[in-house]
């Protein structure tokens, strides 16, 4: 029979794994949480509710579409999911049925996975089985009109848009939704992305009007990532753990004009890893040590968000990458011995490993996610081998942050 004696010890014990001396609510650290308060940002944010205004006052006259342009971490997707909320409770207020929804095309890579995922945050219940884009397109469009919905689709990191079949999906995109018929623009943009590049390839027609709604985010100053390191610290720590000097040694190692890059979510990374090992000590307050101890051992360009949008796959793949180039101490490895690693690698994580052209093709995303560089072999290699090395990230953090990452899953 269960005593009084028992539930107090349990929840003496519950409370103890529940206790940090340190953090009040870590989740508001974490790169997925969309924080209320985005100093610094209001001027985009304006911007933003002054381009799509329109949609609101005559609702389906036009198709709007925005790019946003920023370098890492500077604040493109937390702002434009913000605005997504704060958008579609206005136009609710209004009696306007508008949705919002964000894609990530380094997940959903063509038009496919896109309208999958549009049709999911539908939650339509559609068919989606053997159908064309093309028709699931239509059918979106009649549930659209149906129901009286509108949507505000982001694109975010569009330069992963992928062309699948020949046809460059960006392109599909904004053209299937310009063919509405008069009044029925249904869907509206924002596209995200670190540079212009991705626009360069589309049409004159497309690009004229969509060049003039560009809204940049600059990378953050030291004096900016104080306040907001000191924002979400009031969030996410137990009052007195963190002190000002330690927001303000995070951010001069990471504010644009003290030599740092700028990015707020490595300064975020830096703050949560330093309470971390504060609380790992058992110590109720940060310290500069941890700071710089957190700075040691992380890198600004392998934050946890980046390997989250990559796959199993290519976790084991950069991983192998990394193994290589700490086991033979070179700044390139070959791919023949990445791809041999590779399936040790994948036995160690019991994994199956993938074919020769999958493997290849894998490559190829982590190439394009900036993390590694590619170039084919000159003199001192027989015939033609693709060197790979890393993008300025020490191959052991690499290697530490990847298995760290593979085991949380
Ligand atoms: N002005 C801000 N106020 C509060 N938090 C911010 C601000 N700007 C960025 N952040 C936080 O910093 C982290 C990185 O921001 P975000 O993911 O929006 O960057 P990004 O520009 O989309 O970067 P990337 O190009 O790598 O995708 C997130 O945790 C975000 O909440
Ligand atoms: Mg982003």
């Amino acid at each position: 029979m269960k005593t009084m004696e028992d539930e107090s010890v349990y929840e003496m014990i519950k409370d103890e794994f529940e206790k940090s001396g340190i953090f009040k609510d870590e989740s508001k650290l974490l790169p997925d949480y969309v924080p209320e308060k985005l100093p610094h940002r209001e001027e985009q944010l304006r911007l933003l509710a002054r381009l799509f205004r329109v949609l609101l006052k005559s609702p389906g006259a036009i198709s709007q579409k925005v790019i946003i342009i920023g370098n890492v971490g500077t604040g493109k997707t937390a702002v434009s999911k913000r605005f997504g909320l704060w958008f579609e409770r206005f136009a609710h207020e209004k009696g306007i049925n508008f949705r919002y929804i964000h894609i990530n095309c380094h997940k959903d890579r063509t038009l496919f996975l896109i309208l999958n995922r549009i049709i999911d945050k539908l939650s339509a219940g559609m068919p989606k089985r053997g159908l064309s884009p093309y028709e699931m397109m239509h059918m979106v469009k009649d549930y659209l009109k149906k129901n009286d919905i509108y949507l505000l689709i982001t694109l975010d990191e569009v330069n992963f848009l992928l062309r699948s079949s020949g046809e460059d999906v960006l392109y599909d995109i904004i053209r299937i939704t310009e063919e509405e018929e008069e009044g029925e623009h249904r869907f509206s943009y924002i596209f995200i992305s670190r540079d212009l590049s991705v626009f360069e390839t589309l049409d004159r027609s497309i690009t004229s009007s969509l060049m003039h709604n560009i809204i940049k985010f600059p990378p953050y100053t030291a004096a900016q990532i104080y306040d907001i390191l000191y924002e979400r610290a009031k969030e996410a720590f137990l009052p007195g753990t963190v002190n000002s000097e330690v927001l303000k040694l995070i951010s001069e190692i990471t504010g644009i004009d003290k030599g740092g890059s700028g990015d707020a979510r490595y300064a975020l990374e830096l703050l949560w890893r330093a309470g971390k090992y504060a609380e790992n000590e058992g110590k109720n307050k940060v310290t500069l040590e941890h700071v710089r101890r957190a700075k040691q051992d992380t890198h600004p360009i392998i934050s946890s968000d980046l390997l989250d949008g990559l796959n199993r796959h290519e976790k084991l793949l950069l991983l192998a990458i990394a193994r290589c180039l700490v086991k033979y101490e070179k700044a390139m490895i070959p791919f023949g011995l990445v791809e041999r690693e590779y399936r040790i690698v994948c036995e160690e994580w019991n994994t199956r490993p993938r074919k020769h052209t999958q493997v290849w093709e894998y490559l190829q995303n982590l190439k394009n996610s900036g993390i590694i560089m590619t170039e084919i072999s000159g003199v001192g290699y027989r015939g033609k081998t693709t060197l790979i090395s890393l993008q300025d990230v020490p191959a052991k953090v690499l290697e530490k942050y990847l298995v760290e990452n593979l085991k949380r899953r």
